[in-house]
């Protein structure tokens, strides 16, 4: 069958590829050491379970507005006001499955052939997919590990041409857990104001963040910058509701309408019980969020010192997310019995079947230096893992 010519312009999710890997591995009985999946260990929240539990004895299981129920968009709007003092009233806010479909309907909504998008590297895995789709180019704009990953602004000018449309920021950011601070945010706006450009500022990550660092939004910078941001949030990694699928949007009245109406032509609303979950954790999951929050602090920080402590292996502390973005590019050429390490694919592909180690080569994220590693298993599992992980190193020649 001949395929359209769009499904050669993208490739299967490589990280959903790598917790496929790992899921057929345990099954077969294998015991792994699993860093691959981008996704909190702990259970949702006993308020979200109990909300669902309601929901379907409540009966409901029907269809719901396609953009999302009203109780839902109320409790994103008082979390926009509390959180960044932003308002946004209903026709701006849109409720998604999963914030990767909130940015698969932006990407629909905003941007065809000839279009060009800017997003800093390294990027995650589905940007630059989700805006191929599209005919649209991405244009990467690169940042330094030694900078803590910092946008550039001068850089971030030059590369503005009278085709790009939009700017892509994530921040904490998948994979490098950075994060910009006010001054970049600053700068960013003023180039998207003077150039008239839409931001697209996917917060997914914001609660996760460490060691005091605050997260900002862009659009909380004024009401100029508000106006042309989409926000991108979602429930699946605060409150670990992964598979609920629940992501939103709040943003332009005119482009929130449009990604509604590509929703309205494809999935619909999304999951009715998973839209009353959600208005539970947003309302009463502030705790859960500290709590989690304290234990990743914790996992970090061993996941990071273990990794430093091994030769060839340099990782900056992260900020925010859940990953460890170590620099891998000293190993590049050492050997084993089965041939020579060149990338972060080789060696990922290694340690997952020396060392029983599961973690995602830096390649489809911009990162060509490096692996990614989330630390969301527990301290003893993280533990265990850097140990194998550091004999499978040190047994490389
Ligand atoms: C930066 C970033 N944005 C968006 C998403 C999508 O999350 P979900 O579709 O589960 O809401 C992810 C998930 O890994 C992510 O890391």
């Amino acid at each position: 069958m001949k395929l359209a010519t769009r499904t050669t312009k993208i490739a299967a999710s490589p990280t959903l590829h790598m917790v496929a890997t790992v899921k057929a591995l345990k099954a077969q009985g294998e015991t792994i050491f699993d860093f691959a999946a981008g996704e909190p260990a702990q259970h949702s929240p006993e308020c979200v379970k109990q909300a669902a539990l309601e929901a379907i004895q409540g009966n409901f299981t029907k269809y719901t507005a396609v953009t999302g129920i009203d109780d839902l968009k109320d409790a994103i709007i008082e979390t926009f006001q509390r959180t960044h003092r932003l308002d946004y009233d209903r026709s701006k806010i849109l409720v998604s499955c999963g914030a990767k479909h909130t940015l698969y309907n932006f990407t629909q909504a905003a941007l065809e052939a000839g279009d060009e998008i800017i997003i800093p590297s390294p990027y995650w895995v589905s940007y630059p997919d989700q805006i191929a789709l599209t005919g649209a180019t991405s244009v990467i704009l690169k940042t330094e590990e030694a900078s803590h990953y910092a946008i550039d602004s001068a850089l971030l000018d030059s590369l503005i041409t009278p085709r790009t449309k939009a700017i892509m920021l994530n921040s904490p950011c998948n994979p490098t857990g950075s994060m910009y601070d006010q001054h970049t945010l600053e700068c960013v706006a003023e180039l998207a104001l003077r150039h008239d450009l839409l931001v697209v500022s996917d917060e997914i990550y914001e609660h996760l963040v460490y060691d005091g660092h605050q997260h900002v939004s862009i659009a909380s910078l004024g009401p100029d910058i508000a106006k042309r941001t989409l926000v991108v949030n979602g429930a699946s990694k605060s409150y670990s509701m992964t598979g609920w699928r629940i992501g939103y949007a709040a943003g332009p009245k005119d482009l929130i309408t449009a990604m509604g109406h590509i929703q309205s032509q494809s999935t619909s609303n999304p999951n009715s019980i998973a839209q009353k979950a959600t208005v539970a954790a947003l309302r009463d999951g502030q705790s859960f969020i500290t709590n989690m929050r304290q234990e990743l602090s914790a996992q970090r920080t061993l996941m990071v010192d273990r990794l430093n402590a091994i030769p060839g292996i340099t990782c900056p502390m992260p900020r925010g997310a859940f990953y460890a973005l170590p620099n891998v590019s000293a190993l590049f050429g050492r050997r084993h019995a089965q041939g020579t390490i060149t990338s972060p694919s080789d060696l990922a592909h290694y340690l997952l079947t020396e060392a029983k180690v599961a973690c995602v080569a830096g390649e489809p994220f911009g990162a060509p230096e490096h692996i990614r590693l989330s630390y969301t298993p527990g301290l003893s599992v993280i533990e265990q893992g850097m140990d194998r992980l550091a004999s499978a190193i040190q047994a490389l020649e």
